[in-house]
């Protein structure tokens, strides 16, 4: 397995690669690698005939000092994940003085309106670290293909608008969101649940699938209702939001248009950890 941690060095790779025509599968992440981002390795293995992985906890990204220093970071286990599901795997772990060349901060985005609801609204300038990461490594390894995970729906949906934006030839391969066997979406955070707090974390996906139900015969505001009142009713979880959006331009929706597609999306506080799951209505 190849690991690189230089720009210059990768960008050798990958001339090296395109030279050969070989097909590059890409996923990007932040390391502590769990099932979730297996998921998406493994449908690039089975698509492309090389497959790159980036780990890199990306500062611009984080609009809270204290999440970008508890963010875990395991490198060490992460490669010996990845060495077990191939050894072809090519990983970028760059350092952000290198990726960055030395100047830490995000280009602005326009996405339509996208980046404005939700973790846009919540995390200001998240999605413009997203947008700024991605669209670097998206230049540097010029994937066929790049692969994101429903888990985070709104950042799917804003790769989508940067690559038609920039008009960048990369197909975006979502994945469905892998979960724990009691339903709590996987997620890098859940390494930092208390006890208690893990306990009792699936109810957040059992709530998503209660209103999943209730969607069908009842209204928008009524599901939200249900949604605030049952997380209320809970001390050890703090809702964020929930907000039901039209899955295309994620505006929240007042009352349902029949060939609309409409997603539930939920963040929760489990004491210091933010937790977040949406789910098709
Ligand atoms: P990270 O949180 O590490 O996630 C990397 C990718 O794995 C994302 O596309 C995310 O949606 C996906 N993923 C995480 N948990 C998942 C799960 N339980 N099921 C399915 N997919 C899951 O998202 C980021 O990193 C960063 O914002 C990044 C895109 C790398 C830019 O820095």
């Amino acid at each position: 397995m190849k690991v690189f941690e230089t720009k210059k060095r990768l960008k050798n790779q990958i001339n090296s690669l395109k030279n050969q025509n070989i097909s590059i599968g890409f996923v990007p992440t932040m390391g502590a690698l769990h099932q979730g981002h297996l998921a998406l390795i493994k449908a690039s293995l089975q698509d492309n005939a090389q497959t790159i992985v980036s780990i890199f906890v990306n500062p611009t990204q984080f609009n809270n000092q204290d999440d970008l220093i508890k963010y875990p970071r395991t490198i060490a286990k992460d490669l010996q994940l990845l060495k077990s599901l191939s050894n072809d795997i090519i990983v970028y772990h760059p350092d952000a003085n290198d990726f960055y060349e030395g100047k830490i901060e995000s280009q602005h985005f326009d996405f339509d309106g996208l980046e404005l609801v939700m973790e846009g609204k919540q995390r200001p300038g998240h999605f413009d670290g997203v947008g700024t990461v991605v669209k670097k490594l998206f230049e540097i390894i010029q994937p066929d293909r790049a692969y994101f995970g429903e888990k985070d729906f709104q950042q799917l949906q804003i790769i989508r608008k940067l690559v038609e934006k920039e008009q960048m030839p990369i197909q975006i391969v979502p994945v469905p969101i892998f979960r724990e066997k009691d339903g709590l979406a996987m997620s890098s955070r859940n390494t930092r649940l208390l006890p208690e707090h893990r306990g009792i974390a699936p109810i957040i996906n059992e709530t998503l699938r209660e209103a999943k139900a209730l969607f069908k015969n009842n209204s928008i505001e009524d599901v939200k209702q249900y949604v605030y009142r049952k997380m209320d009713e809970n001390p050890l979880l703090e809702m964020e939001y929930f907000e039901i959006a039209d899955e295309k331009t994620l505006k929240p929706a007042k009352e349902k248009i029949s060939g609309n597609k409409y997603r539930g999306f939920i963040v929760v506080y489990a004491g210091d950890v933010r937790l977040i799951d949406n789910i098709a209505l």
